[in-house]
């Protein structure tokens, strides 16, 4: 149980709060590479509380900017885009990546009020598929090569779902929280509930990355060997989770990242990486992108319970826009949540010190690539699966 105090603390992430200004310390997805294309190079984007547009320069540069025109607010949203950066549809400043204004066409031969403006800007890099920005104070951090979204060696693709109307820490809690397998995704995982006295094993394990939560499943039948699956929280607000796909038949190694839209929205974005030696995927390359939806009913007021992350949604969403941590009672079996929410805390007070949190690494210390060490037995997978750069 929280106060309301603490509950805000952690959840409230707007500009000037502090899980705010924790989570502007991190890379932040905020599209697939591949919707933004010649046709339709600019698109509009809510994160972490602001409104943004991110757009793809005619040079093939990235940019994102505040929404508004520093000049009279209109939307960037409609500007268009040349090979230096955007101009506002309305009277057709331009502004390029780094929130310099390059021309301000109505002013007079040599007028110098472009010098003087700096509309906010946020610096964007591409890695498999997805676009990051950097919200936060610079000089912004390595962009962390996680192995699904830097492996080339198999297929890549990404799934966007419909945003939820809800606080991104639901989603995380959720991570860290095993025991719900057996009662919320047990008819599609084909497993029975876990009645009274059944006797998994839950660890948290504090790491250089986040929490690994390993669960050891006892052996079904007598003198077998008990069943391991592992999957770490990348701190602050992603899922590193491996399940078998069951078309293909592989492996499919996934980054579930959730983004705060604003306090009570979150979009859940995926990058999966299925292993294939015959195919090759360069970390560099856009890839395909599916929508999903989850809502239905007459008033899409429902939802579809046919997939293991709808049933998340589900859970999530109920829980309240925020959920409220002053009227919760937890067991023992809720101890994932506790460490995290303890962790949360700590980088909170971390990152307003003006300390480096967990996972933020200077640029020049990146690694190459973060193989992370994820075991799922029940799917065949007893070590950690690594892929050669390329
Ligand atoms: S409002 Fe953007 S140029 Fe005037
Ligand atoms: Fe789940």
């Amino acid at each position: 149980m929280l106060s309301r105090e603490e509950n805000e603390k952690l959840t409230l992430i707007g500009p000037g709060t502090p899980a705010g200004a924790l989570l502007r310390r991190y890379w932040q997805p905020v599209a697939a590479s591949s919707e933004l294309t010649e046709e339709k190079p600019i698109t509009r984007i809510r994160i972490l509380g602001e409104d943004l547009v991110l757009y793809r320069d005619t040079a093939g540069g990235y940019g994102l900017v505040a929404e508004q025109c520093p000049h009279r607010k209109a939307s960037l949203a409609y500007g268009r885009v040349d090979d230096e950066g955007i101009r506002c549809p309305y009277h057709g400043w331009k502004f390029n990546a780094a929130g310099r204004c390059l021309e301000t066409p109505a002013e007079a031969p040599g007028a110098t009020l472009k010098d003087a403006i700096r509309h906010t800007a946020y610096p964007v890099e591409k890695l498999g598929g997805v676009l990051f920005a950097y919200m936060g104070p610079e000089p912004a951090p390595a962009l962390p090569r996680w192995d699904v979204l830097a492996w080339e060696h198999g297929h890549r693709y990404i799934r966007i779902f419909e945003p939820l109307n809800c606080n991104w820490l639901q989603c995380m809690e959720n991570s860290v929280d095993p025991s719900h397998l057996y009662w919320l995704h047990g008819d599609l995982a084909h497993l029975k509930p876990m009645m009274d006295g059944y006797e998994e094993k839950h660890d948290f394990i504090k790491d250089d990355y986040g929490i690994m939560k390993r669960r050891t499943t006892p052996p079904s039948e007598p003198g077998g060997a008990p069943q391991v699956d592992q999957h770490p929280l990348l701190f602050p607000n992603t899922l590193r989770h491996v399940s078998r796909d069951r078309e293909s038949g592989r492996h499919r190694h996934n980054l579930q990242f959730r983004m705060p839209i604003d306090d009570t929205h979150t979009q859940v974005l995926v990058c999966n990486f299925e292993p294939d030696p015959e195919v090759h995927t360069p970390s560099d390359a856009d890839v395909p992108v599916e929508y999903f939806e989850f809502r239905t009913g007459e008033n899409r007021d429902e939802y579809r319970m046919d997939m293991v992350a709808f049933q998340d949604f589900m859970a999530w969403e109920t829980q309240g826009p925020i959920m409220d941590r002053s009227e919760e009672q937890l067991g023992l079996a809720d101890k994932g949540v506790v460490e995290l929410r303890r962790l949360l805390s700590e980088q909170i007070d971390i990152a307003a010190e003006g300390g480096a949190p967990l996972n933020v690494v200077p640029a020049d210390q990146g690694k190459p690539i973060i193989e992370l060490e994820v075991i799922n037995e029940r799917i065949g997978l007893k070590r950690p699966e690594t892929r050669p750069a390329a």
